[in-house]
This record gives C-alpha cells, structure tokens and sequence, in this order.
C-alpha cells in the first residue's frame, strides 16, 4: 500500500490509508507528561495508530518502558516499522488488543490515549478527513472511548498515576465529571496550537 511520511521536530512518521494520520498535536502529550515523568516510568498506550504518540514520548524520554496498542492490525504493523525507523523499538512493545480486553492485569505509571472522539451526529462538518471511520468517531456524542478508559483506566494505575487522554475543547468539563466519579481529578488541560484545551490530565493521587 501506497506510504506518505509526516515529519516532527523529532521524528519521522510513515503512514498508509488504512490508519489515522497523526496531528500536530502529537507533540502535547510529551509536554503533558514532562513534569510528572520519573525513570523507569511504566507507560500504556491506547490506539497508538501508527506510533506517534509513543514515539514521541521515547524521543524524548529515555530509561521508560511502553506498551502501545491498537484494535487495527495494519495500525500495529506499520506503527512497529515506525519505532525500528526511529530506533526506539527497545522501548515499546505492541500488541493488540480492544483497549483493556488483552491488557494483562498490570499497572502502569501512565495511560496514554487519543482515542475516537468525534460525534457522528457532527460529520457533516469532518467530510474532508479521510481517516479510518472507527479512529474518529464514538457512540454517546464521541463520549464513549473516553469514558471505557476512564472507567476501566483506573484499575490499571498505579498509585500517583496518570490518564492523559486527548478531547475535544467543548468534552473538557464533561470528562473532569466523569473522572470525579471515579476519583481521579483534572489537574490540567494542555492546550492545541488553535489555544483550545486538547489533552487533560487526570490524576489519582489523593
Ligand atoms: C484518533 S486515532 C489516534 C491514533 C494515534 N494515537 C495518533 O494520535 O496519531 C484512534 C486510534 O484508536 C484505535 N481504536 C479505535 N477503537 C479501538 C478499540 N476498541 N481498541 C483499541 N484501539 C482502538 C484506532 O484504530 C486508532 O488507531
């Protein structure tokens, strides 16, 4: 299948049809994560696409593990030929799995995630994306993957741990609700290069 790349500051993206392209804005969950991140921290990403965000991560950060993984096998093939491109392929590992569904019962320092979170009801106003339908959208107007890593997130934290999970501006006070439930508390939105909140940070410390 035909390949592009996407050039970072950092790194080198290949990409193909059958998977999302990475944004931008890939480059937020780096600094979203600078402050908190300790050696050997242990990081889980879901629906890693082509790799982009863990790749970014391990650029620039050294002595952490990764597991990314995707429900999209030709996601994971071609995420596994960008971490060898990029010479980061002793810090992650992929597998696939359904979010937590092949998730062995570990726990992990972050859990990363851009998940789907457009609202099909708004589609309409997305006909120029040409990504995969199943990376973009998500039932309960885009709420739903956000909500399952939430809700099922926090048994796979670690205690002082992190869910930094990318939204749309407009889901930001909706998911600091939906965290509260399950005690963990928005301590920051990083914002987009438009100025829009994009990522949060939800923490379990008490
Ligand atoms: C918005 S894309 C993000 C891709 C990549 N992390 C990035 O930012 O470039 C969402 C990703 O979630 C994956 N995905 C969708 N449903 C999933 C599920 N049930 N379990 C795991 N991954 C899923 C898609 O295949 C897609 O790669």
């Amino acid at each position: 299948m035909k390949s592009n790349i996407i050039e970072f500051e950092k790194f080198k993206i290949k990409t193909t049809k059958d998977v999302f392209s990475p944004r931008d804005d890939v480059e937020i969950f780096p600094k979203a994560i600078e402050a908190l991140i300790k050696r050997k921290s242990k990081i889980l990403e879901l629906g890693t696409g082509t790799g982009a965000i863990s790749i970014s991560i391990a650029k620039y950060f050294k002595d952490i593990t990764i597991l990314a993984t995707d429900i999209n096998s030709s996601a994971l093939r071609i995420a596994k030929q960008n971490a060898i491109i990029n010479k980061v392929d002793q810090i992650i590992d992929f597998k696939k799995s359904n979010w937590f569904s092949d998730i062995k019962e570990n726990k992990y320092d972050f859990i990363i995630s851009n998940p789907p979170y457009l609202s099909k009801h708004n589609s309409i106003f997305y006909t120029e994306l040409s990504d995969p339908e199943n990376s973009l959208y998500a039932k309960n107007d885009g709420l739903d993957d956000i909500y399952k890593i939430i809700k099922d997130g926090v048994n796979y934290l670690n205690a002082d741990g992190h869910i930094i999970i990318e939204h749309s501006h407009n889901q930001t006070l909706i998911l600091k609700d939906y965290a509260k439930r399950f005690k963990l508390d928005l301590i920051k939105s990083e914002k987009d290069n438009s100025g829009f909140n994009r990522v949060s940070i939800l923490s379990n410390r008490i």
